[in-house]
């Protein structure tokens, strides 16, 4: 449902930054719920497809709490590609072990894959945009906006978008959105206090859709 030639040059536009492989978002062309993540992971790239491996699992158990089916929603991100750090260290033997861990995306990989997100909201008008952690949170209604203070909250608000892609500045849609922010369903694995805290986010959206 992306035109290729949206897709197309979203992937040149990151050609220049430390990140691989593509991948597009996935689920209902209807979907009442949009959830937007951050970036994919290796397993994601690997696989061609959103939240799977240990975050998928995660989000799958908190999307069950708000009643939610992957089928009914559509699954995005903020940057399609995954972006890496290069870590090199010699060994005893003199050989080199190269590791390519994941790391959040910065601005301007964010601003590479802008018009991807800006299409997908424009197109697909979810009900409830539900943003994963900071980033995403940030990239739609500013960095004033902080998660620890916001989640849990259905904000009706303008979003930030790209009005031309030679733009490096966003600008505010005319129209409003619904935001419901919560945490990115990684955070419980370094902080497992966020458990009870997104748990108790997704029965609040079963409630808000109910
Ligand atoms: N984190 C994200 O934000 N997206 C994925 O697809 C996987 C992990």
């Amino acid at each position: 449902m992306i035109p290729n030639h949206v897709i197309k040059k979203s992937q040149q536009r990151m050609d220049p930054y430390q990140t691989e492989g593509f991948v597009l978002g996935k689920g209902s062309s209807t979907p009442k719920i949009m959830l937007i993540g951050e970036a994919p992971g290796r397993n994601e790239v690997e696989r061609g497809e959103p939240f799977i491996g240990r975050a998928g699992d995660k989000l799958d158990d908190f999307l069950t709490l708000a009643g939610l089916s992957r089928e009914e929603i559509y699954i995005t991100s903020v940057v399609r590609s995954r972006p890496y750090h290069i870590r090199e260290k010699t060994n005893q033997d003199g050989t080199i072990t190269r590791k390519t861990p994941n790391r959040a995306p910065n601005k301007k990989e964010m601003l590479a894959h802008a018009p991807l997100l800006d299409y997908q909201i424009q197109h697909l008008q979810p009900d409830i945009i539900v943003t994963l952690g900071n980033v995403a949170l940030k990239r739609l209604l500013g960095d004033s906006y902080k998660i620890t203070e916001v989640h849990g909250e259905l904000l009706y608000q303008p979003i930030y978008y790209l009005q031309d892609d030679k733009d490096t500045t966003y600008t505010k849609t005319e129209q409003s959105y619904s935001i419901y922010p919560t945490f990115h369903p990684a955070s419980v694995f370094y902080r497992q206090v966020l458990q009870e805290t997104i748990e108790k986010d997704f029965t609040n959206l079963r409630h808000l859709l109910s």
